[in-house]
């Protein structure tokens, strides 16, 4: 039974990509079989993997391709990678019959050995996002605790509960995630009571610290583990993996 995670917020640079590497790479190393799925144009997951021209990417597979070839990065750690092109599929896919669950489709598709898959999904609310909302168990929503405009974290509510409403019942939200966090500056009472507000008590234990490593080991092509297995940020991912690892989950 896959477990599928939506990474998701529709606001840029909170870390949703970081997350989705490291949290696999972590699950990788534990001997999960995990699937990452790159649903961003800008494709850098994929990038951060080292992989580069891949024969197909998700952009086919959405376009109908068949079979789905997921590419091996890492033992155990397996990626759909994107591209440029997808940029122009949201536009493209709208005439689709079922356009929300093209997704869902092609995760169904893929071999059934696979134990988590992550989507590293767009900084947009649009109909890629909501194909890997349709398609997720749990949403993980990635935040930097110094701007948390309560007006866009609404918005993703509003989405998520209208995607639980209408295409799928099952969604839930995994936990809200502290990233980039500076553990010297004491959050503001104000964010953290507008987090509350709006996620209730879904909020991750684990924070994510602000950690240089972490934003070098891209350009290396590696994921934190393989980059610097003791640093702060290898760390914290680490906590996290065993607490995504833990949640209570009904994955129906
Ligand atoms: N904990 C961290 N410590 C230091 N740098 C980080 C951390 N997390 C992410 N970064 C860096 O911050 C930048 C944004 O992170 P990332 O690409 O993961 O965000 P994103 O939400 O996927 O962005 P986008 O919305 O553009 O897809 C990157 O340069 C990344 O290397
Ligand atoms: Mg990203």
């Amino acid at each position: 039974m896959k477990k599928i995670f939506a990474v998701s917020n529709h606001k840029g640079g909170v870390g949703k990509t970081t997350s989705t590497v490291n949290i696999g790479a972590a699950l990788a190393l534990k001997n999960f079989k995990v699937l990452l799925i790159d649903l961003d144009s800008q494709a850098n997951l994929t990038q951060s993997l080292g992989i580069k021209n891949p024969d197909y990417n998700i952009y086919d597979y959405l376009r109908g391709r068949t079979p789905i070839l997921p590419i091996e990065a890492k033992n155990n750690l397996y990626v759909i990678p994107s591209t440029l092109d997808l940029a122009a599929a949201e536009l493209e896919l709208n005439s689709e019959p079922g356009r929300e669950y093209i997704l869902k489709e092609i995760i169904k598709q893929t071999d059934s050995s696979f134990d988590y898959v992550l989507i590293d999904c767009p900084p947009s609310l649009g109909l890629l996002t909501i194909n890997a909302l349709t398609a997720a168990h749990r949403v993980i929503i990635p935040l930097q605790a110094e701007f948390l405009p309560l007006k866009g974290l609404a918005k993703l509510n509003e989405v998520i509960e209208k995607i639980k409403l209408r295409l799928n019942p099952d969604l839930e939200i995994g936990g809200v995630l502290f990233t980039q966090y500076d553990q010297r500056k004491i959050m503001n009472k104000e964010i953290s009571q507008n987090i509350k507000a709006v996620f209730g008590n879904k909020i991750f234990e684990t924070t994510i610290s602000n950690n240089v490593a972490l934003a070098e080991a891209p350009g290396e092509g590696k994921d934190i583990f393989h980059y610097n297995k003791s640093c702060r940020g290898a760390l914290d991912y680490k906590t996290l993996c065993d607490e995504i690892i833990n949640l209570e989950v009904n994955y129906g």
